[in-house]
């Protein structure tokens, strides 16, 4: 039996040659056309008269899905199902549901592009377009660009479409039938593929629902059933009525400074040196000290700043003997919190090094101010 046709195709050798072929082939008649090409060509949707592509209203609708899928579910999560107070904010504080939203776009938006076109607008998966069986085929794949003339609703005069092909500069002339396919069964991989995901399936939910069912599989039961109360839950018991309590009034964190809380007059004080005076513990001292220290206050710390004449401010002399009386808390104290339009510290240099430090800008004082029976 004779294949039905699929249509009478022509190769040409740029994609100048196959724009300028388009209209010359519609004159003759012919407006059913298909072109196949290496590479997208400019223009050639307008020359093929094809309507605008739909994919980008298909990915908007999707898009904006997506955005408003993710405030509901934001909405729906801080306000209905769990709502938590975070800093005191409100339940729905929008703002924070906006990098979220952008998320939920972006994710339905791509997939629909990609999807959309693949099988959607493409129809894939099929493997079977006649084209595909066609000799000029590989050389479509490579280097020249094929124009097809399709059969109308009155069938095609493959002579005639010869003949306007060929006018038109067309080259290598074929003519492609269009085999019958009939709807192939699954290929036996994607059958295993989905026998194993079927088998994971059932193997997952099952060891959840042995585990369950009998009790004696599951693991350290006494800690599952004793009494508690569940994080967040409500309880009867305390009169707060709530299941966590908050720690007792005065509790310190473990990572609390008291200095840091306190005026410079107080905590300071109370705070001692904790490092040992060592070589290490000196050298390390001398090298935050030249890196943060020194620009203003000078690397012997006399206070003159290397900084330039914008810099309008007076570093204190370190040498200077409210320095040298001041308690190695009290200099901690004004490391970490600053001191006039001194910056604070304590986010740049860690809490050693400023001990370090402390250390010395001591021995400099020493360098500084050695007793006369130094020297004798
Ligand atoms: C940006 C410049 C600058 C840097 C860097 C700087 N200081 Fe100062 N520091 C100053 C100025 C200015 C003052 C004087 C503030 C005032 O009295 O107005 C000062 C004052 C001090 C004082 C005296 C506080 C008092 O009670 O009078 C000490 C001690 C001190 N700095 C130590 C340090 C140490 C240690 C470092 C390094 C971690 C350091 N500074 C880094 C500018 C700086």
């Amino acid at each position: 039996m004779l294949e039905p046709l699929f249509g009478v195709l022509a190769l040409f050798p740029t994609a100048d040659d196959l724009l300028k072929a388009i209209p010359e082939v519609k004159k003759r008649g012919f407006t059913k056309l298909e072109a196949y090409t290496p590479y997208p060509v400019h223009g050639i949707d307008e020359a093929l008269d094809l309507p605008k592509s739909k994919l980008g209203v298909l990915v908007f609708l999707m898009a904006s899905l997506g955005a408003i899928s993710m405030f509901l579910f934001e909405w729906w999560t801080s306000t209905v199902s769990y709502p938590l107070l975070t800093a005191g904010k409100a339940y729905n504080g929008w703002p924070a549901w906006v990098p979220p939203m952008l998320e939920g776009t972006i994710l339905v938006g791509t997939f629909t592009a990609a999807l959309g076109m693949l099988f959607v607008f493409n129809r894939l998966p099929f493997f079977g377009n006649p084209m595909l069986r066609s000799k000029a085929i590989d050389r479509i794949t490579r280097e020249k660009f094929a124009l097809v003339i399709r059969p109308g609703a009155g069938g095609l005069d493959t002579g005639g479409a010869i003949a306007a092909l060929k006018a038109a500069g067309g080259e290598d002339i074929e003519v492609v039938q269009a085999p019958r396919y009939s709807k192939a069964g699954l290929a036996w991989w994607s059958k295993a593929i989905g026998a194993v995901g079927a088998a994971c399936v059932v193997a997952g939910y099952g060891t959840a629902w042995v585990i369950r069912t009998f009790p004696t599989t599951r693991p350290m039961v006494e800690m599952e059933d004793q009494p508690r109360l569940d994080a967040q839950a409500a309880d009867t018991f305390f009169a707060s009525g709530r299941g966590m309590q908050l720690p007792p009034d005065g509790t310190v964190p473990r990572t609390f400074m008291p200095i840091l809380a306190a005026g410079p007059g107080d905590g300071g004080k109370a705070l001692m040196n904790p490092l040992p005076v060592t070589d290490s513990v000196l050298e390390r001292g001398r090298t935050q000290f030249d890196i943060h220290c020194a620009v203003c206050h000078d690397r012997l710390g006399t206070g003159k700043a290397w900084l330039d004449s914008t810099y309008k401010a007076q570093p204190t002399d370190l040498q200077s003997s409210t320095v040298r009386d001041a308690s190695d808390g009290y200099l901690y104290w004004v490391i970490s919190r600053g001191f006039a339009s001194m910056p604070a510290y304590a986010a740049d240099i860690s809490p050693d090094d400023r001990w370090a430090i402390i250390r010395y800008v001591r021995a400099l004082q020493r360098s500084q101010d050695a007793p006369m029976r130094d020297v004798k």
